[in-house]
Order: structure tokens, then sequence, then C-alpha cells
């Protein structure tokens, strides 16, 4: 059998108990990568997890299921100590766990300003400390054309696009656009890759409203000139790329999939 383009490598990735990091889950998974199916909390989003997990290993992939709070310092901790004594030393962070808190400006509260930008922000930046830590404690590879570790953030079409009612979310994004770049730039030297990943439209939980009947569906493709919707293994299959050595002279790049969502359709034959 080949090689396949992850084998050996030891993955985290946030929030992956559905949507987006449930399939770049299974897409690092099936690339031959051992994953930690991370997720927020006990209940449903443990049991959520679990079956992630058990999908991958009846695939003959490897993962497991681990509890923690991005936005807390000492889960996050816990999370890395689980999966390297797991599954070994660490090659690939995608930094992918988020919400959602949409509100009018005038009725924001301070509270769902602060838990967007702690998960969505914060989380991020704690992961990747974390994630630099444990790429740096060990030897960069010698002569290859192979990083010591590579982080994926996971964006959005927001980090470019402004969002009305949802200031928090796009001020989050807006902060993952010059935080994984400044880690990029402060990294590189050290052999560790930095990149973002700016999913458009993607047919997940979080925006279910927006394509869930023939009508929001309709209104959403306006918004996108290739005519379809993203699915969630658009990004999975993005996401193996960025994390591989196929992309090794790639860092401090954002990669939009999202259907040319990025590209003003509204303009097109207009202004
Ligand atoms: C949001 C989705 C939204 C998409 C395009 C994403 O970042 O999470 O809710 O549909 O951007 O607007």
């Amino acid at each position: 059998m080949p090689l396949k383009v992850l084998d050996g490598r030891c993955a985290i990735v946030t929030g992956a108990s559905s949507g987006i990091g449930q399939a770049v889950a299974v897409a690092l998974a099936q690339a031959g990568a051992r994953v930690a199916v991370n997720h927020s909390s006990g209940g449903e989003s443990a049991a959520r997890a679990q079956k992630v997990v058990d999908d991958i290993a009846r695939d003959g992939g490897t993962a497991m299921a681990v509890q923690a709070d991005v936005s807390r310092e000492d889960e996050v901790a816990q999370l890395y100590a689980q999966t390297e004594a797991a599954f070994g030393p660490l090659d690939i962070l995608v930094n992918n766990a988020g919400i959602e808190q949409p509100s009018p400006i005038e009725q924001m509260t301070l509270d769902q300003w602060r838990r967007v930008i702690d998960v969505n922000l914060t989380g991020q930046f704690l992961c990747a400390r974390e994630a630099a830590r444990h790429f740096l404690a060990r030897e960069a590879p010698e002569g290859e054309r192979r990083a010591r570790g590579t982080m994926i953030f996971m964006s959005s079409v927001h980090e470019v696009i402004p969002w009305a009612f949802q200031a928090n979310y796009a001020a989050s994004k807006g902060g993952i656009n010059l935080l994984m770049r400044s880690l990029a730039q402060e990294l590189a030297p050290r052999r560790i890759r930095v990149n973002s990943i700016a999913p458009g439209a993607i047919r997940t939980p979080i925006n279910h409203e927006a394509w869930d009947t023939p009508e929001a569906l309709a209104d959403l493709l306006k918004l996108i000139p290739y005519g379809r919707i993203g699915e969630p293994d658009d990004i999975g299959r993005a996401a193996v790329w960025l994390a591989s050595d196929d992309s090794d002279y790639v860092t401090g790049t954002t990669l939009f999939v999202d259907g040319g969502m990025t590209l003003y359709p509204e303009f097109r034959g207009a202004g």
C-alpha cells in the first residue's frame, strides 16, 4: 500500500465533535494521522466526539476523544498531555473550535462579546502557544523538506467580509488573521509552519438556518459565485494538504475555501 501523506503524524483538532472540525479529523485520519478529537464539554458533545472516533476506527484509522474547553489554560495543557501520552509527540494542530453569538450591537452583552472572543481568539492563542512549546521541545528535522510542526487556524471569510449582527465573531476572525501571520513570521526560522483556512458557507449545524430551506439556500447561493454550498470535506481536504509536507514551502497564508464568496459577487455586471 502506498504511504499516506500524514502517516505516523500526531494531530489535535479542536472542536471536532461536529461540523468542519469533524470533517477535518476524519480527513487527517484517512491520510494516516493519529487524531485527538477535542470536544468542549460532556454530555452531547462527548457522545458526538465518541461517534467521530468510532467512525474513524471503523475506517481503519486511529483517534481518541479528549474533552477540553479551549478558552481555559489548564484544560488546554491537559489536552496536549493526554494526546502526547497516547499518540506521541505532536506534529499538527488544527485550531478549529469556534462559536457564534449573533446580536444587534445595541443589545450585545459583554458576556456575548467575551465568550466569542474567548473561544474563537483566546482559545486559538492558548492552543497555538501550547503547540509551539511542544514543537520546540524536539529537534528540527535536518535537511528535509519537512517542518518541525504545523499549525492551521480555522478562520472564516469574515476575517475580511464585515458581518452585521456578528461583530464579535467577525472581530475574532479578523484577530486570527494577524495572530496567525505574526506567529508564522516568528516561528518560520524555527521550522514551524503556521497557516489559516478561511471557509465560506459550509453545510454544518452552525449555519443551518442559511441552507435548510430552499428559500434560504437560494438567497445564500446569490453570495457564492461557484453556485454551490461548501461541504465539510472541502475543508478536510484543504487541511490535509496544509498539514502535509506537500505544502512545506507555505507559511503565513490564508487559504480561502469559499466558492468565490470573497469575490464581491454582487458587483457582477454592477458598479
Ligand atoms: C460562519 C457561517 C457563515 C459563513 C459565511 C462562517 O464563518 O460560521 O455561519 O455561513 O461564515 O457567511
